[in-house]
């Protein structure tokens, strides 16, 4: 039997469902039950049956998805793919900001520890960001903890005044404008589509912005056929899938999130057949960052 039949088997008999992220290597995507972008996994996660999640991305996804479903074991392929910005921000600082402003709303990007999202009023993901911030009452938003997508939110909501973090994705702000211009001048023709976590500048010479999910769906619609794709390049298992006549190009080579990559099928089927610790996530904790994921989930329908 082939490593994807054993995984098969395995997950009806042992009452698993598993989720990934499109960052994931596309032997992963392949096993999974459902692929998606951060916002659908954790509805997705509301949304399970079966009583075990194995999660296959980054362990703020498997907390959240702990976090909704309080009541189901989830597991990680390997529990050390943490994704760096989420502990690019503590609570000493959103407490400062509190005491600063006590009319300020904090918005905790989904990139971000059950801790964090405890502390915060309510979390977004790349594709509801704009949406939900638009929806809360308050004007004064203290967004944490990426920059970069805190300024895009910003961009498209000049009603609102934000105060930002500092927090990065290494994957994301590592895409350099004088490599995508170059990559514009060789291929003229293709649409640039830019995940939110870039920088403003690399924002600023796209097409198109969106999470990885919204990226895909673009391109499938799109008349062009050709793509530069500024995000990483786990995206491009889905598009080449649901596009094989288009083509999809990376700018530079360091569109890579190792972290998302620690996540192999063998470990997969190593959780399948020998068990893993499940993911915890202290009770007080969850309880207060379950308030700020459900009103996100309610504030972005
Ligand atoms: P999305 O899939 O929500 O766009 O998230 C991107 C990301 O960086 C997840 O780590
Ligand atoms: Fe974190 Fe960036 Fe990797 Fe996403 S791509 S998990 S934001 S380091």
């Amino acid at each position: 039997m082939n490593l994807k039949d054993k995984i098969e088997k395995l997950k009806k008999e042992k009452n698993f469902v598993i989720l990934a992220h499109y960052y994931v290597d596309a032997s992963v995507q392949e096993v999974a039950d459902f692929v998606g972008d951060s916002y659908f996994l954790s509805k997705k996660a509301t949304q399970i049956d079966a009583e075990n999640i194995l999660l296959c991305g980054v362990s703020f996804m498997a907390e959240s998805a702990k976090i909704l479903n309080p009541e189901k074991n989830v597991y990680m392929a390997d529990d050390s793919a943490d994704c760096p910005m989420a502990h690019m921000i503590d609570v000493d600082k959103i407490e400062e900001i509190k005491k600063q402003y006590d009319d300020v709303c904090v918005v905790c990007y989904v990139n971000s520890t059950a801790e964090i999202k405890a502390h915060s009023d309510v979390c977004v993901t790349s594709s509801n960001a704009v949406r939900v911030v638009k929806a809360v009452k308050e004007k004064r938003i203290f967004f944490v903890p990426d920059n970069n997508l805190g300024r895009y939110v910003a961009s498209k909501l000049p009603e609102k005044e934000f105060i930002f973090h500092d927090g990065f994705c290494h994957v994301h702000t590592s895409i350099n404008k004088e490599e995508l211009i170059k990559a514009k001048n060789a291929l003229p023709h293709a649409k640039v589509l830019t995940h939110p976590e870039c920088r403003q500048d690399i924002i600023e010479l796209s097409d198109f912005v969106g999470s990885t999910s919204e990226i895909i769906d673009y391109a499938s619609k799109s008349d062009a056929n050709a793509f530069i794709i500024c995000t990483e390049i786990g995206v491009f298992y889905e598009l080449g899938k649901k596009n094989p006549q288009k083509k999809f190009y990376s700018v530079g080579h360091r569109q890579f999130c190792p972290n998302m990559k620690k996540i192999t099928a063998d470990k997969v089927l190593e959780v399948l057949e020998n068990g893993a610790e499940p993911i915890i996530v202290d009770e007080e904790i969850a309880e207060k960052a379950r308030v700020s994921l459900n009103r996100m989930l309610e504030l972005a329908k």
